[in-house]
């Protein structure tokens, strides 16, 4: 009973808060934290040597060759204080062949939650590995070391002083943004650094607070850290004892994770559902900064309403806070069936490739059913996967013997969208426009001009429009990006997963016109299994308002958050693109593939988010151009104040990419569709003009499938790449996955086009960084030569 009181007291204080989550006047700055350690041990290596002792072959089980190599690679055999698992979300590529084996190590029977090492097999070989197991002794008791929190914000702080005196001076930094630095700066110390030191008076003897180490201790310091409600985290910390006694715990019985046992927590000041917790281990960078050290951790999987942590927690008092991921990123900081034809729905949309209203008209479009992609199209998901009727809410329940439920509405396999005019987290039956049996989605879109008062009320009038066009953009990036690799198996977002592996009930949950703020977007990315959530907010950056949801690029960088999350590490570890180098990259790959998609044959410079920011350049420093006039991006401007945030990090990413992607159509030419040909009736996929032919071995084993063109060509290389990685790559070693995964479907034909193109901004083959903390800083030199093998 007393769980219910305190639900009430804690719905109370939540209210007060409200004005936190109104819409403001500005762009919208989400608090989020996001840090922890560089592990100097970890690393990425394609073309290891093999070990000699292993006899299996070229049709060796691939696990039984991940297994060899890795036995070989630690140099001891699993023992009671060190081993590891395999984890099972480890995967075959249905096109490329590779397995994609991940292992997860165990110290003392805990899981190492950042120990893994990806494992990518063919024909017995290992053609690549990323290695961040912890190496040390097993500890024998829990470590007290180095605070990781304490020291980003140390970090933060001196970068901050450091760069308010260079900017005076640095006129080129004053004149590409640089006051944009500082703010980004602020932000982020004012996000992470609030209350950074509370937690180590936790636990203190003599102090008021509870002084026993317990979950709840560990988990009520990581919401003093985590709320952005000021006045909460006062009160978290003056009645602390309070709060914990009114927080339970129950033990859940996990089918797939019961390797460490797991807690859900309730009632937690906050949150929008039950923390989950587990025990484990985290690393710790040493103080001479050469090795790690265990801690002993929980593990929480926390949602907010505007962030889903993944935070490992130090479960001995004091209960530091080791590392974050925000599985939610920003936009942007401003300024084989055959169906029949009469089922298939059409949309009134700003067609594919065409990027926001600027660029033309709305068009009719069909259901574009890829069979291979949507098997049952964008309309239908089984009863058995629907979360109404899972809730037993409403008017659906499955009639008899019905398998399928098909809706005239905008919920699908792939996404449900609607509008949140709220804000707030609830989906299952918000507002959907609903076309009726004929599924004709065509409904108006003529904003009128008006006034400051009137503009949101105008905006509302589009919502039927808006929600179609988000749940066309969404599907579109589900069937192209299923195309190029990201299908069920690898942890792509559906409901239903016609028994082609990975886990389902997890479509993208998209909001149309997010009442909680403007001037933005975000997506949160849980493990495979887990509902993605994408956020689109309004733009009062003209009148009438602009919606982000008609800014395809927009959609497009945000769902890419989840491809790139789900491909990183394996689908169900989403804490591989936290910050820095990875975390940016996570930014850059949206701005890449929003930026390909809207691509035409004639070659332009392109902006980023421009229509909704109402900015001829748009949201970045720079547009992206091959033209180092005109963007002059290279590897070094990490080294940059400024470049801790994940956004300019990967503007960075994302202009290498756009360079790589011009040599690559001056070599193999350009395509005008990124859609590969429908399968036939038979499944074989055609070739058509879009595939190189298909090479057959003497054994007549056929080989990938690989787009002919360049672009084409980049986006696959790309995804594929992206699968190869490791967990937390850094900038070389996506290059070196990208150029791996070239070897893998071509044999390597592209290796010196791909290297010009990253030579041509800084990241050739002698590219090196020295002094990198793990959220950013540190000194790289450029490197503009091609490797020996590639020089005229
Ligand atoms: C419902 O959807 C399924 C899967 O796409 C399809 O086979 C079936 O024909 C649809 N039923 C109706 C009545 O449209
Ligand atoms: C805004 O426009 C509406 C209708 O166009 C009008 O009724 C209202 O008075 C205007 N408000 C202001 C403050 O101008
Ligand atoms: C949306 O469309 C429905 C018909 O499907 C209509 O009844 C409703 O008024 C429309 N909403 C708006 C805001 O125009
Ligand atoms: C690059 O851009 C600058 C500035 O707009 C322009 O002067 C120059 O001609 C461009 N170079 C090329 C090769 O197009």
């Amino acid at each position: 009973m007393r769980g219910i009181v305190t639900a009430a007291v804690v719905l109370a204080f939540l209210s007060n808060h409200v004005a936190g989550h109104q819409p403001e006047e500005g762009a919208r700055r989400r608090k989020s934290l996001g840090f922890g350690s560089k592990h100097p041990q970890a690393g990425f290596r394609t073309n290891p040597p093999q070990p000699s002792s292993f006899s299996g072959g070229a049709t060796a089980c691939p696990f039984a060759t991940a297994k060899h190599f890795a036995d070989d690679l630690l140099g001891y055999l699993p023992s009671e204080t060190h081993s590891y698992r395999v984890r099972d979300d480890s995967y075959t590529d249905k096109n490329t062949g590779v397995t994609h084996v991940y292992l997860r190590q165990l110290v003392n029977g805990y899981e190492v939650m950042d120990g893994d090492i990806n494992l990518n097999v063919k024909d017995g070989v290992v053609l690549s590995y990323g290695n961040s197991f912890f190496t040390g002794p097993a500890p024998t008791e829990a470590s007290t070391g180095a605070n990781p929190h304490i020291e980003y914000c140390e970090a933060l702080e001196a970068e901050l002083l450091q760069h308010q005196q260079v900017s005076t001076q640095d006129q080129e930094v004053l004149s590409t943004g640089g006051n944009n630095h500082v703010a980004e700066l602020e932000h982020l110390m004012e996000s992470n650094c609030h209350h950074a030191e509370v937690p180590l008076a936790f636990g203190r003897p003599g102090a008021s607070q509870p002084t026993e180490h317990s979950v709840e201790n560990a988990l009520l310091q990581f919401m003093i850290a985590a709320t952005p409600k000021v006045d909460l985290a006062k009160d978290m910390i003056h009645r602390a004892g309070e709060y914990v006694k009114e927080m339970s715990s129950i033990f859940v019985h996990d089918l797939h994770d019961n390797h460490s046992p797991a807690m859900q927590i309730h009632n937690v000041p906050d949150t929008v559902s039950p923390v989950k917790a587990r025990v484990g281990y985290t690393q710790v960078v040493s103080e001479d900064g050469e090795r790690t050290s265990l801690e002993l951790v929980y593990k929480f999987e926390v949602e907010m309403q505007d962030n889903w942590y993944e935070a490992s927690v130090a479960a001995v008092a004091p209960h530091k806070v080791l590392s974050v991921v925000d599985w939610a990123s920003d936009a942007a900081p401003v300024p084989t069936q055959k169906r029949k034809e009469s089922t298939r729905a059409t949309y009134n949309i700003f067609p594919w490739g065409m990027n926001d209203p600027s660029e033309g008209d709305r068009k009719i479009a069909d259901e574009n059913v890829d069979s291979l992609a949507s098997p049952a199209g964008w309309h239908a998901f089984p009863w058995a996967n629907d979360p109404q009727s899972l809730q037993g809410s409403g008017s659906s329940k499955a009639p008899k013997g019905e398998f399928w439920r098909n809706t005239t509405s905008t919920m699908g396999n792939n996404v449900w969208a609607h509008e949140d005019w709220e804000g707030q987290n609830n989906w299952l039956h918000n507002y959907r426009p609903d076309a009726g049996a004929d599924k004709v989605f065509d409904f108006p879109y003529k904003p009128h001009d008006t006034n400051k008062t009137d503009a949101l009320g105008e905006a509302k009038k589009y919502i039927n429009a808006t929600v179609t066009q988000l749940f066309y953009t969404t599907n579109m990036v589900h069937d192209l990006y299923y195309r190029y690799g990201f299908d069920e198996i690898s942890g792509n977002f559906q409901q239903y997963n016609f028994g082609r592996g990975g886990r389902e009930n997890d479509a993208v949950i998209a909001n149309a016109q997010d009442g909680s703020g403007y001037n933005n977007a975000n997506f949160m990315t849980p493990p495979d299994g887990q509902n993605g959530r994408c956020r689109m907010y309004l733009w009062n950056t003209a009148m009438p308002y602009r919606d982000g949801d008609l800014e395809a690029g927009i959609v497009i960088h945000e769902l890419s958050h989840g491809l790139s999350t789900r491909l990183t590490g394996g689908p169900s570890n989403s804490g591989c693109l936290g910050w820095g180098e990875s975390g940016g990259m996570g930014e850059g790959w949206g701005d890449y593939l929003a930026t390909t998609i809207r691509s035409t044959k004639k070659y332009k410079d392109y902006p980023m988010g421009a229509w909704a920011a109402n900015r001829e350049g748009g949201i970045r420093n720079y547009v992206y151009s091959t033209n180092s006039t005109i963007n002059p991006s290279t590897y070094k401007t990490l080294d940059k104040p400024g470049y801790w945030g994940v956004h300019a990090i990967g503007e960075v990413w994302a202009e290498i990419l756009f360079v790589v992607n011009a040599k690559m159509i001056e070599k193999h030419g350009y395509s005008d569709t990124l859609f590969p040909p429908s399968p036939l009736e038979d499944g074989t996929i055609p070739e058509g003009d879009f595939y190189l032919p298909i090479k057959v071995d003497a054994k007549g084993n056929k080989g990938p499938l690989v787009p002919k063109h360049g672009n084409t060509l980049l986006v696959q290389l790309v995804l594929t790449g992206m699968k190869l990685q490791p967990c937390n790559p850094t900038f070389f070693d996506a290059r070196d996955a990208i150029i791996q995964a070239d070897k893998v479907l071509t044999g390597g034909e592209n290796l010196c086009t791909l290297w010009s193109g990253f030579s041509d901004r800084g990241l050739g083959p002698d590219a090196k960084v020295e002094g990198r903390l793990p959220w950013g800083g540190g000194i790289r030199t450029n490197d503009f030569d091609l490797p020996t093998a590639c020089r005229k």
